[in-house]
């Protein structure tokens, strides 16, 4: 008979976000009354911008007439887009990507994952703990990740801890991994690294040659100056990293698909006779295999949101939820509570009170005030003790929510 693959039953049963549905939705057939505010799984609340609905629109009436129609892209993306993201994401800051480095897709969350497809199963592995899911997941599938442990730890993935006791800056490495996994602004945690901090793992990766890969999901909610935007901004970041961009927060494109990832010309890895292969070759290769490209009118919608207008609509949108970020961090910390991030990010971070673990934390939030967070625990041991709540709710909801926990906004 045929055989599975059998990293997916080493796997726990659920994905952590599926977990957090699964028992609210529980919770809310057995408490019909229950108002629920949900800040667990960083969905989006606010309305597309009008310049995506415009060109969206536009992108629909294409469709429907013969001489504007398009049926398959180009599996990469549509240059009209390449460009944008070249020019504004990048040149604007200084740093020049070529269109065919940058691969449109239909999300970070899809390439973090399927980006393992293109390195070896032997590669060592290593993660900031807490972190987002997806990684240590997909390195399991992978079978790069060995086995589950009784304190929650993958036996062949290093975990780089990020607590209070350091300050939640990941120390480096010591177990030499092939490829380290890093995502900044940092989902879970809200915090970030400066440009000297990020530079000290640029330069690790390039005397160890180790792969980088740098998700920066959460790049349009920097506000701070010294907080790069790019892992590009670093010198030599070209020679040692891929980068992961995403629209969902970026412009509320959770519901549509969209996001992209950069493969610079110049990095390479080793084959198995020791050969240097370019791995911009090899995710062009997976990518027009496996991928059909994301649809002309999602990458119709991106291309409007580089305009003057669709910038200035971005903009107000993330000034929006990072407005939520302030009345959470400052109302938390009204009620009580101690907490990182949510100044260049939508993720507040929040110690659980007392010795509640996570879980407990989950329970009580939920049953005790209605509201639904993501259990630090969820995100790799170093998150137990710890809690996210996020800012993607609207106003109004953010402020019931610290009332709930007794404080006011006095904004
Ligand atoms: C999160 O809540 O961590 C993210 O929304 C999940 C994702 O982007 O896939």
């Amino acid at each position: 008979m045929f055989r599975i693959n059998d990293n997916f039953t080493k796997l726990p049963a659920s994905y952590l976000f599926s977990e957090v549905a699964r028992r609210v939705n529980a919770y809310a057939e057995s408490h019909p009354g229950a108002d629920i505010i949900r800040m667990g799984i960083g969905d989006v609340t606010r309305p597309l911008c009008q310049a995506a609905v415009d060109a969206l629109h536009k992108a629909v009436d294409d469709e429907a007439s013969g001489e504007t129609f398009h049926g398959y892209g180009p599996e990469q993306g549509y240059s009209f887009l390449a460009e944008k993201i070249a020019r504004y994401d990048y040149r604007k800051r200084g740093i020049e990507i070529d269109i065919d480095e940058i691969f449109v897709g239909d999300g970070a969350k899809s390439d973090t994952g399927n980006i393992g497809d293109i390195l070896s199963t032997a590669n060592r592995v290593a993660v900031t703990d807490p972190v987002y899911p997806v990684y240590v997941d997909t390195n399991v599938m992978g079978g790069r990740a060995g086995d589950l442990g009784a304190d929650g730890r993958w036996s062949e993935i290093e975990y780089l801890p990020c607590t209070a006791e350091n300050g939640f800056v990941p120390a480096l490495p010591v177990n030499n991994p092939d490829v380290i996994y890093l995502c900044y602004p940092n989902n879970p945690t809200g915090t970030t690294l400066t440009r000297s901090q990020l530079k000290v793992w640029v330069d690790y990766c390039r005397e160890h040659g180790a792969l980088l890969l740098f998700d920066a999901a959460y790049e349009a909610f920097i506000r701070e100056e010294d907080v790069p935007h790019s892992i590009y901004e670093i010198e030599g970041a070209r020679e040692v990293a891929i980068e992961f961009r995403s629209f969902s927060k970026t412009a509320g494109f959770t519901g549509i698909r969209l996001g992209y990832t950069v493969v610079p010309k110049e990095l390479k890895g080793l084959d198995d006779k020791g050969n240097k292969v370019a791995l911009n070759g090899l995710w062009r290769r997976r990518q027009t295999t496996k991928f059909n490209g994301a649809s002309y009118l999602t990458q119709r919608a991106a291309e409007a949101l580089y305009t003057e207008e669709g910038q200035r609509q971005v903009k107000e949108t993330i000034d929006y939820y990072l407005e939520n970020a302030r009345i959470l961090r400052e109302g938390l910390a009204e009620a009580g509570y101690e907490t990182v991030g949510g100044i260049n990010s939508p993720y507040i971070w929040l110690k659980t009170p007392g010795t509640m673990t996570s879980w407990e934390f989950f329970d009580y939030l939920l049953d005790r005030y209605h509201i639904v967070g993501t259990p630090g625990s969820g995100f790799g041991p170093s998150g137990e003790g710890y809690f996210r709540l996020t800012a993607f709710n609207t106003h109004e909801n953010t402020r019931r929510c610290i009332e709930r926990l007794g404080a006011t906004d006095r904004k």
